[in-house]
């Protein structure tokens, strides 16, 4: 299969750092994977990646939009993406991925179908406009566009609206993502099924590629998805039914059984004491929570404050030599706060970690998308 050559296209992680004798806390990447296109960019490679194919005579020259420069000179990275970069994503069987961030808004491409969110008006206009511009150029087939405001309280989360295309279309589709098929839903949620800034992570799976994976919040059960085409099982555990069946479905568009796979309904916080107390372990485990979530029990789960408490649950199943993920969207947590939590973590549980961070997406401009973070226990 064509994820097992993936994997071992990746070249083997160094050690950056231990729990018990790091000296400089620098986060810093963690696996080369030199051999793949995508991964040879540096983060000090992204001006160039973004404008090397634009020389100044381009008729793009004359057209509205601005091309990527997420360089030092800039504060706030603008722009759209270096069709080089599309083909880079093309060639390695990718179809899902960011087309363009502003500061108040980004476009997203899943498969033929385009996701913009806007935090104004007068930004969801101009990427509209310019998106035309864009795909245009770049020869991209942009079969529907959906619209998204995002609030500033999750409460107000609303669907997409379809504010380009045939209405009589079925709001479901799929995007691949190395080769790796996943549906989506524009109908049923404020978000469509797959998260793109844990592109590299679900990446980082399938290089490990874990005998046991533990998916903690597992959605769409994407992480799974890729454990489970290396031939890992998997346990994913999620408040949403409708998430989780949505996974099974995940299995199914990859032609992967879903018999080595549990799929539990319930509050995470309830389940891990419950796995721990039957002894199960896991060389993988995915925590990437929420910001703020309750249960149907009216439980809360606040990530500044419950954190701590998830991972040293989460640590008590760990294999001696798993790999922990530990992620979050919650803008107050960078990887700096992560790192020092996973540390207190590591002390009170008394475990020994090195830190690995995955490579940076080439199409987030820095320090957008998820936080994130690697534990490999040892
Ligand atoms: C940020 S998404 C996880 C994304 C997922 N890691 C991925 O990359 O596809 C959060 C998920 O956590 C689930 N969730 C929220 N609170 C939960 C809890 N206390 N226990 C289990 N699942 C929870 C939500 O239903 C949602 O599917």
């Amino acid at each position: 299969m064509k994820a097992e050559s993936d994997a071992q296209t990746i070249v083997a992680r160094t050690e950056i750092g231990s729990a018990r004798r790091n000296t400089n806390c620098n986060l810093l990447h963690s696996y080369a994977a030199a051999t793949r296109p995508l991964a040879r960019r540096r983060e000090s490679d992204r001006a160039s990646v973004a404008t090397s194919h634009f020389p100044a005579t381009h008729p793009l020259h004359y057209t509205s939009f601005e091309l990527c420069r997420w360089s030092t000179e800039t504060k706030m990275n603008v722009g759209w993406i270096d069709p080089g970069l599309l083909r880079d994503f093309q060639a390695e069987g990718t179809d899902a991925y960011r087309l363009c961030t502003i500061e108040d808004g980004w476009v997203e491409r899943f498969g033929s179908d385009v996701l913009l969110s806007f935090k104004r008006v007068l930004a969801r206009e101009r990427l509209l406009e310019e998106l035309q511009t864009w795909a245009d150029w770049v020869d991209v087939h942009v079969r529907r566009v959906f619209a998204r405001f995002i609030p500033r309280e999750n409460e107000r989360r609303e669907p997409p609206a379809l504010v380009v295309g045939d209405p009589g279309e079925s709001l479901q589709t799929v995007a691949t993502e190395r080769y790796l098929r996943f549906g989506l839903d524009f109908g049923t949620g404020y978000s469509p099924g797959l998260f793109l800034d844990q592109r590299e992570n679900r990446r980082y799976v399938r290089h490990i590629a874990p005998r046991r994976l533990l998916n903690c919040f597992a959605y769409t059960c994407s992480f799974s998805v890729c454990a489970a085409c290396n031939g890992a099982s998997t346990v994913n555990i999620d408040l949403s039914k409708k998430s989780l069946t949505r996974g099974r479905e995940n299995f199914a568009l990859n032609n992967l059984s879903t018999i080595d796979h549990r799929f539990i309904t319930d509050d995470v916080q309830s389940v891990l004491p419950r796995l721990a107390r039957r002894g199960e372990k896991f060389d993988a485990i995915i925590l990437d929570p929420p910001t703020f979530s309750r249960s149907p029990g009216g439980k809360t789960f606040q990530v500044q404050h419950d954190f701590e408490s998830l991972l040293i649950s989460a640590l008590a199943v760990a294999e001696r030599d798993a790999h922990v993920l530990v992620a979050t969207n919650c803008s107050a947590l960078g990887e700096r706060a992560l790192e020092v939590m996973a540390r207190y973590c590591l002390k009170e549980t008394r475990r020994a970690a090195t830190f690995h961070r995955a490579l940076p997406l080439p199409d987030f401009p820095p320090r957008t998308g998820a936080s994130s973070i690697w534990l490999a226990l040892r």
